[in-house]
């Protein structure tokens, strides 16, 4: 039998701290199964590398490969790889504007690329060079290499451009 205690002091009161509610913009895990009810639904997808695929499109001075990306995520996303048509032409490219958008990434595959970022200054991207450029911020191509390809995912898919007097 287990002997009975015969303590009879009190321990002190524990100080209380009463848990705060959560808050409801905490910064939480949110699960793929919640992401998923709130984004169009995505198929797989996958977009090999084609010659045939790069289209000039309006611009006189790239061809755009589409990487099917905006179909298989219901318009969430859009992404492309870019090849630049040398030489730079200053009058053709070289005009200040922004774009309204979630967001804007950009990869340099090849070659390099300068930008002018309004705030932020001229920015020299080499292949392997990664940046975002934050929703409608004013920016200006200053050159790029012949050779020069990029990678750019977009969010939205669908998005303006909106061109700026110099
Ligand atoms: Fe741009």
């Amino acid at each position: 039998m287990a002997k009975k205690s015969n303590k009879t002091r009190k321990k002190p009161a524990k100080p209380v701290h009463p848990r705060k509610p959560a808050k409801p913009n905490a910064r939480r895990a949110v699960s793929a199964k919640t992401r998923a009810k709130k984004q169009p639904k995505q198929k797989f997808h996958v977009s090999h590398h084609d010659e045939a695929a790069f289209d000039q499109g309006l611009r006189t001075y790239a061809k755009y490969r589409d990487l099917g990306l905006a179909p298989a995520t219901g318009g969430m996303v859009q992404g492309h790889v870019i090849r630049f048509i040398p030489p730079f032409v200053p009058e053709d490219v070289a005009k200040p504007h922004y774009h309204d958008v979630d967001l804007q990434l950009i990869y340099v595959l090849k070659g390099w690329y300068r930008t002018e970022f309004d705030g932020e200054g001229v920015h020299t991207f080499e292949a392997g060079s990664c940046w975002i450029q934050p929703p409608k911020i004013k920016h200006t191509v200053l050159g790029y290499s012949d050779d020069c390809e990029l990678l750019e995912i977009v969010l939205p898919a669908e998005f303006k451009t909106v061109m700026l007097e110099k």
